[in-house]
């Protein structure tokens, strides 16, 4: 079976090591690049974290550099939820492999005309490397065949009431995206926070046995505990959800909307503006909001695929 050629885009945090992780495993996919971006911690963290984590599961992907900082706003962090390491306070070795010299806009965009048309972009970070390869490559849009994103909410945010983090970290970048006239298929939190493993069922993924499903529950305790706080029901794997998505959705539903980032409100900055009903009457509901999924169908295929380390 010809693999997807696929180019991942994240802020290596510690449900982006999870989404990496499984990336390794899924054999639908050829990783061609995997590019970095400030965002849950800053860029030097995000990419040193990115290499770590693929030296733990054995993939060496080549890790391109991105953006330090926002288009335009100040930077955010997420070290609330991800330790101030980014990794959960978990010590992985440090990689003997460094990042490839040229930049992720410039590799992404290479690897766009490379595979001419079929490239699947999945980008679960601020969408700020996005943003930097649309401005600087116009043609760009036309040539990817599918981006799937972890980012925005129909309803609800994660850092605001408005706005989820990796939208409202850039959400300049973000409205770029949504109007560049792509189809932009947005895993959400309308449907992450529904992807979470309870405090039992983590346990149960570390006893698999392996370093990685050891590291998965370990470096996901201290988000475990931040979403117990907000009487959470378990830890969200947002960017592990999103991969799953882009792999087989068969187990989510998704709705075509028209999507747009607000970039001018103060309380509503950053929100992702769509209701799945009141935009039937617009032209263009050229995206996907994907709102919901088989929580226990999610576990099967994580669980499947943690159990292939050894
Ligand atoms: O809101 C969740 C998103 O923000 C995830 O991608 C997480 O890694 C953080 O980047
Ligand atoms: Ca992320």
């Amino acid at each position: 079976m010809k693999k997807i050629p696929v180019w991942f885009d994240c802020d290596t945090g510690v449900d982006d090591a999870i989404a990496l992780i499984l990336l390794s495993q899924l054999e639908l996919f050829e990783v061609v690049g995997v590019s970095t971006v400030a965002g849950n911690v800053d860029l030097d963290k995000t990419t040193a974290n990115t290499l770590r984590v693929l030296d733990l599961c054995h993939a060496p992907y080549p890790v391109f550099r991105g953006a330090a900082q926002p288009m335009m706003r100040s930077q955010i962090s997420a070290s609330y939820v991800h330790g101030a390491d980014g990794l959960g306070g978990v010590m992985l070795p440090e990689s003997d492999r460094k990042p490839e010299s040229i930049p992720a806009w410039d590799a992404l965009y290479q690897a766009a005309v490379k595979y001419a048309g079929e490239l699947v972009l999945i980008a679960v970070g601020p969408m700020t490397n996005i943003g930097l390869t649309l401005t600087k490559y116009k043609d760009f849009p036309g040539l990817i065949k599918r981006i799937v994103i972890m980012g925005g909410a129909a309803v609800g945010g994660n850092v605001t009431p408005s706005a989820e983090f990796n939208i409202l970290a850039d959400p300049e970048a973000a409205a770029m995206l949504f109007d560049c006239g792509v189809q932009v298929e947005m895993c959400g939190l309308d449907m992450t926070m529904k992807a979470y493993l309870t405090r039992e069922e983590l346990d149960e993924l570390g006893c698999l046995g392996s370093p990685q499903a050891a590291f998965a529950r370990d470096c996901l305790q201290r988000a475990l505990k931040f979403g117990e706080s907000y009487q959470l029901p378990g830890v969200a794997f947002h960017d592990p959800a999103a991969v799953l998505y882009a792999a087989d959705d068969t187990m989510f539903e998704a709705y075509p909307a028209w999507v747009r980032v607000e970039t001018k409100g103060s309380s509503t900055y950053g929100k992702t503006v769509t209701d799945l009903y009141s935009d039937k009457k617009y032209e263009m509901r050229e995206h996907l909001v994907v709102a919901d999924i088989d929580r226990d169908a999610f576990k099967a295929r994580l669980f499947e695929l943690f159990a292939r380390f050894k």
